[in-house]
């Protein structure tokens, strides 16, 4: 399954920027603005980015950490992480890693933060427990995850639909998760905060590792 899901995204990697830039105008642009400003680490900070995918977020993050900080983009899509390096060729402290997110191949207590966006309703079961035990095992004490998920719309039609997307993208597990997660995360981190994103169809999920 998880094969398949890989060729999908290697697939998809070839007009995935042009489809996310068609249906979201530059709304995703202020919403990733929001999440960077909302990640705990300072100048010469490092931060990973799971299921960078094309990698946009990494400019971002590479800006706020600075010339001395560290920017890792974990994706386990070969074809999303070539059109994330045409991204981020010429930034000197930025690295691609192919992974799975539920074997982070990083030294425990590596990372200040590690943001996922758009990317982690798709895990579900062992495969997500898995990937959040490895978030916890790769953050310092008191380091924090930044989870930016599709907010679940209000209006009865505008709901059925994105369930539906949901369904077409071989996602449909995820509205249980988007609906239990402060439950689910607040089950593995000290404490969890949902912080609504411009615009209001994402929202951030901040989450603090336990002290050591
Ligand atoms: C919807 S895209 C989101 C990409 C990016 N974060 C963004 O906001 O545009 C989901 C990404 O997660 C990656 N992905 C899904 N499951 C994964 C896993 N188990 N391990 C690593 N990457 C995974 C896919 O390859 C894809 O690039």
């Amino acid at each position: 399954m998880r094969r398949f899901r890989r060729l999908y995204y290697d697939i998809f990697s070839r007009i995935y920027d042009r489809f996310v830039a068609l249906h979201s105008h530059d709304r995703l642009d202020s919403a990733r603005g929001f999440l960077t400003a909302l990640v705990p680490a300072e100048e010469g900070g490092v931060v990973l980015d799971l299921c960078t995918g094309t990698g946009t977020l990494l400019p971002y993050m590479q800006a706020k950490v600075g010339e001395q900080g560290r920017v890792v983009g974990v994706d386990f899509s070969a074809g999303m992480l070539r059109k994330a390096r045409e991204k981020t060729s010429r930034l000197r402290n930025v690295s691609l890693v192919e992974a799975e997110a539920e074997r982070l191949p990083f030294e425990d207590e590596s990372f200040d933060a590690v943001t996922c966006s758009h990317a982690f309703y798709e895990l579900k079961g062992l495969s997500r427990e898995r990937a959040l035990g490895e978030i916890v095992r790769v953050l310092k004490p008191n380091g924090a995850f930044l989870m930016m998920e599709h907010e679940i719309p209000l209006s009865p039609v505008t709901k059925a639909l994105f369930y539906v997307r949901l369904l077409l993208a071989g996602s449909g597990h995820a509205f249980a998760f988007l609906k239990q997660e402060l439950s689910l995360l607040g089950g593995y981190f000290a404490s969890v905060e949902k912080v609504a994103a411009p615009g209001g169809r994402s929202k951030v999920v901040i989450c603090r590792k336990r002290c050591a």
